[in-house]
């Protein structure tokens, strides 16, 4: 028997991916605990939803440096003994201490299509640029922003009309799924950072999975694209 795997959720807004997760773990869908949520925003709304001794928040404004705040989010994370840790709307940039310290077993979740539109305002700068498709990413933390090896992706279509208010609504639609699908491969082990590539079931990802309409996660070959 393998026991359930530790996750720690580091959030700065509403939390409604750590939502998702919460709900899997209660309906048996993810065999998986949260062990902690960890803000930088005290206000944030994602610490609701977990007890309050599972709670860590801190401003960064009441730490010297970046290093110093990493340090004390660091220590605080590796305190709760996390299998894995999930930025799921984490806003802050992390420094290169904080994510070699924990290396491999650290994710997060991007609104595009990596490696388009890395950073901030991705559904404006996806209109703008007259993308037909958009989406997001689930991809391991190196310290350059929205760099590292991407795990999987889902995609949405880019409607005439949109707005960034409309199109991010469709996008976190599938952001649900897409990291849920990919934490489960996370915590069944089939899924893993293996120097410089992520291998799948043992074997190399030469792309990333992307999410089917079943809200399972599948090697790009597998999936047709409509032209
Ligand atoms: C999501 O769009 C995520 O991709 C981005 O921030 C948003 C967080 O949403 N990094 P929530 O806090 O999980 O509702």
């Amino acid at each position: 028997m393998t026991r359930p795997s530790r996750i720690a959720v580091l959030a700065s807004g509403r939390g409604s991916n750590l939502q998702c997760l919460l709900d899997a773990i209660s309906a048996g869908q993810l065999d998986a605990g949260i062990v902690g949520v960890f803000s930088d925003r005290p206000a944030a709304a994602a610490l609701e939803k977990v007890p309050g001794e599972l709670r860590w928040a801190r401003s960064p404004r009441d730490y010297a440096d970046r290093d110093a705040f990493d340090l004390a989010l660091g220590d605080a994370v590796a305190a709760s003994q996390p299998d894995w840790i999930v930025c799921a709307g984490y806003m802050r940039i992390l420094g290169g201490g904080f994510v070699s310290r924990f290396q491999g077993q650290l994710i997060n979740i991007h609104p595009s299509l990596l490696p388009r539109y890395k950073g901030l305002h991705t559904h404006a700068r996806a209109l703008e640029a007259g993308e037909f498709e958009h989406g997001a990413s689930v991809h391991f933390v190196v310290p350059e922003l929205d760099a590292g090896n991407v795990i999987a992706q889902a995609r949405v279509p880019v409607l005439a009309g949109d707005t960034p208010e409309t199109l991010a609504a469709r996008v976190l639609e599938v952001e649900h799924p897409l990291l849920l699908a990919t934490t489960r491969l996370l915590v069944a082990g089939r899924v893993a950072e293996c120097g410089a590539q992520v291998h799948f079931d043992g074997q190399p990802l030469l792309g990333p999975l992307l999410l089917d309409s079943a809200g399972q996660l599948v090697r790009a070959e597998a999936v047709s694209t409509p032209r």
